[in-house]
């Protein structure tokens, strides 16, 4: 039976906490029944519920199933554990009712029922996210949650493109997401080393794009004499299959397509797109310095046609574009840039870079989807149409949503989960050491901080990049992002008033990081810290 609370400041005035309750990311509001009724499923429990949820109940059902062998048999008369619809409740938002040996599940929308979901998992003693039945006293305690998220977008980004992720790799680390309550997979699909995904129109895209003469051997930075490697690049069908298991979690795939720079790959396959008659194609790490042509239709024709197959596989309403660290030393050398700069009473290469991401922004807008990209793109004043993914700081989102748009934030180093998290002994590579990113320091970040009240509804959320040059399997990557992905989702669930370091740590060191590895995830250990 639940102890009575343990915590009750100022802060938890509006509920109260229990002690052995270790909720990730934390809930607006979780008060212990102390006199309630605990719930304990067995053979024979039944659930149901209102018709709109039918999809979440099957869910619950395959959610619990592995680990308990415990198949809930359906009804909707009087079911032991019920969903119901509750027009009040916000967008994803849920209350979760244990007690009186029943459960009770309302949301206004389907996200909200699955959120619930996770967190009547994490409820569970850690063996429910096994993957085979294990015998186990499966007790829930008594509790009350009302819950919300604070901000729409909680996302990690992938990078497909420095070292080809698998499909099967990809599905696990939505899974974890999913258990986490992050919903947005930004999925880094193109870059100067990899274009990753196949356009039917532009097969050599993917084809020669996709593969690697030569790559840097692991600790040896930027020696490129390690391994060839074949063209390496998702199918069409393949993405269609992740975009419905990404959406089966509540998770939006953001695709990303990197324009003007960051474009080698796609150079290496078609060079006549290029600023420079003979680019330099050849595979290094860092950023590149070809770029696409700003002042060659073909440039727009192409990337028109890869939009319009990015629109028709990924129904994410945002459609990322890069934008970052464009060579423009490269569009300033080049006679068909400068015309049509001139041409656009452009004053500046940033300013044709607002014009050019403009000009896709509204290909985007006739086509139903929005333009994010990374703050490069108000370098040249802001896009109309275009949302911003800060990452130098914090400057460029504070300055968009200033100006009214919708922003993302992920700032260096505190979202950038390739920097060294301090943990000792750690055996992985690095891109960098100097600027150390334990997951302290992660947590710390609060997307609000710096925004007057009046710019704050434009924060869309938050996000964790990992940047995969120096992640070379799925045990690096997973040791990388977990557990620093549970502070990321916590900074975009849980109001920042009920944020405190110690009490994640305290919920993470116990119950986090178990049942990270209940699920197979290699995740790492906490540092040593404050
Ligand atoms: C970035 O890290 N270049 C967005
Ligand atoms: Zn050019």
């Amino acid at each position: 039976m639940l102890r009575l609370p343990l915590l009750t400041t100022a802060l938890f005035a509006a509920g109260l906490l229990a002690a052995e309750i270790a909720l990730i990311p934390q809930p607006r509001q979780a008060v212990a029944h102390p006199e309630g009724k605990s719930f304990t499923l067995a053979w024979g429990c039944t659930v149901g519920g209102d018709a709109r949820f039918a999809q979440e109940i099957q869910t619950l059902r395959a959610t619990l199933f592995p680990a308990t062998g415990i198949w809930l048999q359906r009804t909707d008369d009087a079911p032991d554990i019920r969903f119901d619809f509750d027009a009040m409740r916000p967008a994803e938002g849920y209350t979760l009712d244990v007690g009186e040996g029943a459960i009770r599940i309302a949301a206004s929308d389907a996200a909200g029922a699955f959120y619930a979901i996770q967190t009547l998992r994490q409820l569970l003693p850690d063996a429910i996210y096994g993957q085979a039945p294990v015998r186990a006293d499966w007790t829930i305690p008594a509790v009350a949650i009302e819950d919300a998220p604070r901000y729409a977008w909680r996302g990690i980004l992938l990078d497909s493109a420095r070292n080809f992720v698998p499909v099967e790799s990809i599905k696990r680390q939505l899974d974890a997401m999913a258990a986490h309550k992050l919903n947005v997979l930004h999925w880094h699909l193109t870059d100067d080393q990899g274009w990753r995904i196949e356009i039917k129109k532009h097969p050599r895209l993917a084809q020669v794009g996709g593969a690697r003469p030569c790559t840097p051997r692991p600790f040896a930075r930027d020696e490129m004499d390690g391994e060839a490697l074949p063209p390496q690049f998702y199918t069409q069908e393949e993405i269609r299959d992740l975009v419905a298991y990404a959406a089966a979690r509540h998770i939006t795939i953001v695709p990303e397509i990197e324009m003007p720079g960051h474009a080698t790959a796609a150079l290496r396959a078609y060079p006549e797109l290029a600023c420079a008659e003979t680019p330099d194609l050849a595979p290094r790490w860092g950023v590149l310095r070809e770029i696409f042509c700003a002042g060659d239709p073909k440039t727009y024709e192409v990337l028109h046609d890869v939009l319009d197959e990015v629109v028709a596989l990924f129904p994410s309403p945002y459609i990322h574009v890069g934008g970052d660290e464009a060579p423009k030393e490269r569009w300033n050398a080049c006679p068909r840039c400068r015309a049509k700069m001139q041409a656009l009473g452009c004053w500046s290469m940033n300013q044709l870079q607002t014009r050019f991401t403009e000009h896709f922004a509204r290909w985007l807008a006739a086509k139903g989807r929005h333009l994010i990209g990374w703050d490069e793109i108000l370098d040249g004043g802001l896009p109309e149409g275009a949302a911003v993914m800060s990452w130098r700081g914090v400057s460029g989102g504070i300055r968009a949503a200033r100006a009214g748009r919708k922003v993302v934030m992920a700032p260096t180093p505190t979202c950038y989960l390739d920097y060294w998290q301090e943990v000792p002994d750690d055996p992985y590579e690095y891109i960098s050491k100097e600027s150390p990113n334990p997951i302290w320091r992660t947590y710390g970040f609060d997307p609000a901080s710096g925004l007057p009240e009046s710019a704050q509804p434009f924060v869309l959320g938050v996000q964790g990049n990992l940047w995969a040059e120096y992640v070379r399997a799925e045990e690096d990557r997973e040791w990388k992002l977990w557990p620093r992905a549970c502070a990321i989702a916590e900074i975009g669930w849980t109001p920042q008033p009920l944020r405190r370091w110690d009490d994640f740590r305290r919920r993470l060191a116990g119950a986090g990081l178990s049942r990270l590895r209940r699920m197979g995830v290699h995740a790492a250990p906490l540092p040593d810290g404050p």
